[in-house]
């Protein structure tokens, strides 16, 4: 790379890639080839190699470009958020924030594939899955998933596959995004989903529940409200049916365990165990339930077993559940998830332990306690019978629920508007007296009346949980969660876990088909700035408009470098990016009156999450065959592309293919499918083999997926968080995904559903990439 010599010296495309010149030139001689500008055109089949520039800018200094990102971040207003709704404002202890979070030891860590090089990630993965079993009560626990609301369609699965039957009920008073995700999975799945009112037994007695898979409930509900669901419980269990309970770890310390009441199934997120709201993401999700079950639990499982000197050792369980193995018939494609914030969260857990989180739960629900009676000496309505938590439902009294936002906003507060005239106020962590007190003067207490002051209010409230919802059983009886309380021991529990883990700070770890790439510094600084961890999903848009302007940038780059019209950012991993993909096909053959295009060709080859998704996409899989080096048999291709041209709806083709391999033929491949009325799905996960090379849109794909944690240096965190942003060709963006809270910019008009509970995935992590793309500019990608 040449440079002007007044330019900023600490531009970053040298340091990327660790080769230097002599080294380059040592490896094209062992593989025999002259030079780079050769090697290429030897790899890239002549008829998909492009070499138009890309439209990403020059290169930029390290140290200028986060200035100018510093800038574009302070656009984001942070506002103090009670908007609750899943997702609360937590206090990170520092010492896992620098330890873990910002820790290339930790979060540049490999997928834990091979147990020998992973046992201090996995001793910490059966630390969250301990601390989820325990808190929920439920005997298995996993690690981990990608939000609550993908968690509770994947209990959903479970349940379906369990009992054999189709329909599942979903109570109103779930999060509205995660009613949404559920019923876009349940869509494409061909599950009948009901909408019902868990109070209202009489109706859900009158129904029954014979032909019912299983109910989800939100414990405590989505307005606050706490309710007893032993009644509902024995009526689902009377008729073989199963109760999903999605909860909250932090109210478990208090309140009575799903695993008590009757739930089957227990998932949630674990988010306000120390991790940033990040505009949404990236967070650990879990699911705990009965050991008969676990067979059909997705997402990773850690187990215990002994190695061959008979000394204890962790590995990954039970992984004939896993697509790599069942491939169509896996209970998930659940790939990627998010191990480093489950890895922050069960930590959190060892710092605090059980006394220190009761501590902060019950401190939540003292505020809480201390603001309804504010609230209630000042006239306003609150359900008076119900019991909460950390949530109050308002009906404002004399002034309107508008002004009251409005006024809110002014004071630099966001409430929830829950639409209805009806305001909504979640307490956290995070959340002080002061604050309490700030938000009874929002509602008109005067500042002059010591008998309305919170202080006051505080010591007058009963804190007490009433007996018939109080926890009585205790948790997190484990030594590991009894004996890290101080800031030294803690330190040295995760210095040492790290010692026992190999990450990029040791080695290249040359696994799997993934890229694996330097996750920089640079790209990494600004995940923890304030302005990017520190948001709620569904602040007002106008709050966010740091993080629109690096969303529009990045998603015109990545269109740039695919060569597509459009880029939606929700999918919040390669296997999301999939199912959202498969959605747009689908959508799009609907569109047209072809309801009945379902079937998916996907060549032997292909990674194991492809035919995982195309089946919870609702397309039936027909294998193609492969040759030893992984290319597609092309007769075979012809042949059922020819067998079922009449309902052929996609194929799905790793491209370069997971030998590595570019296949020449593959614009024929393209041809051959459209020809027979489908449309091309690329697997683009490993795309950093084509950047400025070629575009998948430009050859013939009509939709793809890219996996930022491997192409664009989102680091694995051991195995997830990861990024699977799709790109489309113009007639599938009518399709792009949507969102009923916050509509993404990109949704389309006939906008699939909701595919993860954050309408742009994991914003907190787009940094990185976004940093990655400008610091090398067009040429140096
Ligand atoms: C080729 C390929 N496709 C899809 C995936 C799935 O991506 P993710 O693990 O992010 O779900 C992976 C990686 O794991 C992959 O290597």
């Amino acid at each position: 790379m040449t440079q002007a010599p007044h330019g900023p010296l600490d531009q970053f495309t040298f340091r990327h890639i660790g080769p230097d010149p002599a080294e380059i030139d040592s490896m094209l001689q062992s593989i025999g080839s002259d030079s780079l500008e050769k090697l290429i055109n030897e790899t890239i089949p002549a008829s998909i190699l492009e070499r138009q520039p890309l439209n990403v800018g020059e290169p930029r200094g390290e140290h200028e470009l986060l200035s100018h990102l510093r800038t574009m971040a302070k656009r984001n207003r942070v506002f103090k958020s009670y908007i609750g709704m899943g997702y609360h404002g937590t206090i990170t202890p520092p010492v896992i924030q620098r330890n873990i979070l910002e820790n290339p030891g930790w979060y540049t860590q490999y997928t834990p594939y091979q147990a020998e090089i992973s046992q201090g990630r996995l001793e910490a993965l059966i630390n969250f899955q301990t601390m989820v079993s325990d808190l929920t009560a439920l005997p298995i626990a996993n690690a981990s998933l990608l939000d609550e609301a993908t968690a509770v369609a994947e209990a959903m699965a479970m349940c379906i596959s369990i009992t054999r039957r189709d329909t599942f009920l979903i109570a109103h008073d779930c999060h509205p995004q995660t009613i949404e995700v559920v019923q876009t999975r349940a869509k494409s799945m061909g599950v009948k989903i009901e909408v019902f009112d868990p109070s209202d037994s009489d109706t859900w007695k009158s129904r029954g529940f014979d032909d019912v898979a299983g109910v989800a409930v939100q414990y405590p509900a989505t307005d606050g409200r706490i309710d007893c669901y032993e009644a509902l419980a024995d009526a689902l269990h009377n008729a073989k049916a199963l109760l999903v309970a999605a909860t909250d770890l932090l109210a478990l310390t208090l309140i009575k365990p799903p695993g008590e009441f009757g739930a089957d199934i227990a998932v949630g997120s674990a988010q306000r165990f120390g991790v940033p709201m990040g505009y949404g993401g990236p967070h650990a999700a879990f699911l705990a339930t009965h050991e008969k079950h676990v067979r059909k639990m997705p997402g990773r499982l850690i187990g215990v077993s002994h190695d061959t000197h008979g000394n204890p050792a962790y590995r990954m369980a039970i992984q004939t559940r896993e697509q790599h193995i069942k491939r169509d018939r896996a209970t998930s494609n659940i790939c990627t998830a998010q191990v480093l914030l489950a890895i922050m969260a069960g930590m959190y857990a060892v710092y605090h332990g059980p006394d220190g989180l009761r501590r902060i739960a019950e401190r939540v629900r003292g505020l809480t306690q201390t603001l309804r009676a504010g609230l209630r000496k000042l006239g306003y309505k609150i359900d008076e019978d119900a019991f909460v938590f950390d949530t109050l439902r308002i009906r404002p009294a004399s002034a309107n629920a508008d002004d009251l936002l409005n006024a809110a906003r002014d004071r630099e507060m966001n409430l929830r508007d829950f639409g209805d005239g009806t305001l909504g106020i979640t307490l956290d962590e995070t959340t002080t007296i002061e604050q309490v007190e700030e938000l009874l003067h929002l509602f008109g207490a005067d500042r002059s009346d010591e008998s309305s002051a919170a202080l006051t209010l505080w010591n007058e409230v009963e804190r007490r949980i009433p007996e018939s919802f109080a926890r009585q059983s205790g948790y997190l009886t484990h030594p590991v969660f009894n004996t890290h309380h101080s800031e030294t021991e803690m330190l040295r529990y995760i210095r040492t876990l790290e010692s026992r883990d190999l990450s990029l700070c040791h080695s290249m770890i040359p696994l799997g088909s993934c890229t694996m790439k330097l996750n920089g510094t640079s790209e990494m600084l600004p995940v923890t700035w304030p302005e990017f961890a520190n948001m709620h999903p569904f602040a007002p848009v106008d709050q966010a408009d740091g993080y629109f302007e690096l969303f529009e940038q990045l998603e015109d780059w990545l269109a740039d470098m695919t060569g597509f019209a459009a880029v939606s950012l929700q999918p919040n991993a390669g296997s999301q990016g999939e199912y959202a993909g498969l959605l747009t096909i689908r959508a799009y053959h609907e569109s047209r009156g072809e309801t009945d295009r379902d079937v998916c060709l996907i060549p032997l080859s292909a990674h194991g999450t492809n035919p995982a998704s195309a089946v919870i996409a609702g397309f039936r899989v027909v294998p193609i065959k492969c040759d030893d080096h992984g290319n597609i048999d092309m007769d075979d291709l012809a042949a059922k592309a020819e067998q079922h041209q009449e309902k052929l709806g996609a194929i799905m083709i790793t491209y370069p293919s997971t030998h590595g391999v570019f296949e020449t033929n593959i614009r024929d491949i393209c041809k051959v499918v459209h020809d027979h009325g489908g449309l091309v799905y690329l697997d683009g996960a490993n795309m950093n083999a084509m950047v400025g090379l070629c575009k998948p849109g430009a050859f013939g794909a009509d939709v793809c997926h890219l996996n930022l944690h491997k192409t664009f240096c989102i680091p694995h965190g051991g195995g997830g968080p990861g990024m699977g942003p799709i790109g489309v060709v113009e007639r599938l963006k009518p399709f792009l995904p949507g969102h009923s809270v916050v509509k993404p910019k990109t949704a389309g008009e006939q906008a699939i559903g909701a595919l993860a509970a954050a309408p742009y995935g994991s914003p907190s992590i787009l940094p990185i990439s976004w940093v990655y793309i400008a610091l090398m500019g067009s040429e140096g990608l």
